[in-house]
């Protein structure tokens, strides 16, 4: 399959962007200080914090999950059962509690992901977000496989 390439001047901050690769669904998400520094609070309630069991890229095997931190591209499907979770970037909103810090749930039994796609303890699961091979060829433009 082709490389899919994406003109990320048109994602603002803090807005996510679906693509299709490989005829799966990609997201790209333009992540603002703020939600960067919501990645530093949580790590004790990671299940991979470092992603060091995931069969990832060495980029991927990190806090931010990134090439560039401000940029997280991954695969938009559940690692359980292949549902989409759904992206909730706001924290702390009534229906997910207090401790919700911002990511990306699935309605299917109810994983939970951070902004940089890690998996928390105690849900279906098993692990992270995965991030595919990707790059940055020039200013602006993300090619991605
Ligand atoms: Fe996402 Fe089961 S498919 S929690």
């Amino acid at each position: 399959a082709a490389p899919v390439a994406v003109d990320l001047a048109g994602i603002a901050p803090g807005a996510l962007r679906t693509v299709a690769w490989r005829g799966m669904p990609v997201w790209v998400l333009h992540r603002t200080p703020a939600m960067l520094a919501s990645l530093g609070r949580h790590d004790a309630l990671l299940l991979d914090p470092q992603s060091a069991a995931d069969q990832q890229p060495v980029y991927a095997r990190n806090r931010d999950r990134s090439i560039v931190p401000a940029w997280f591209v991954a695969v938009a499907i559940c690692t359980h059962l292949g549902c989409s979770p759904v992206f909730r970037p706001d924290a702390a909103p009534a229906d997910l509690g207090p401790d919700w810090p911002g990511g990306f749930y699935c309605p299917c039994h109810g994983s939970r992901y951070d902004l940089a796609g890690r998996v928390f303890q105690n849900v279906p699961a098993p692990l992270n977000l995965l991030v595919p091979p990707y790059a940055f060829h020039g200013p602006g433009r993300l090619v991605i496989g």
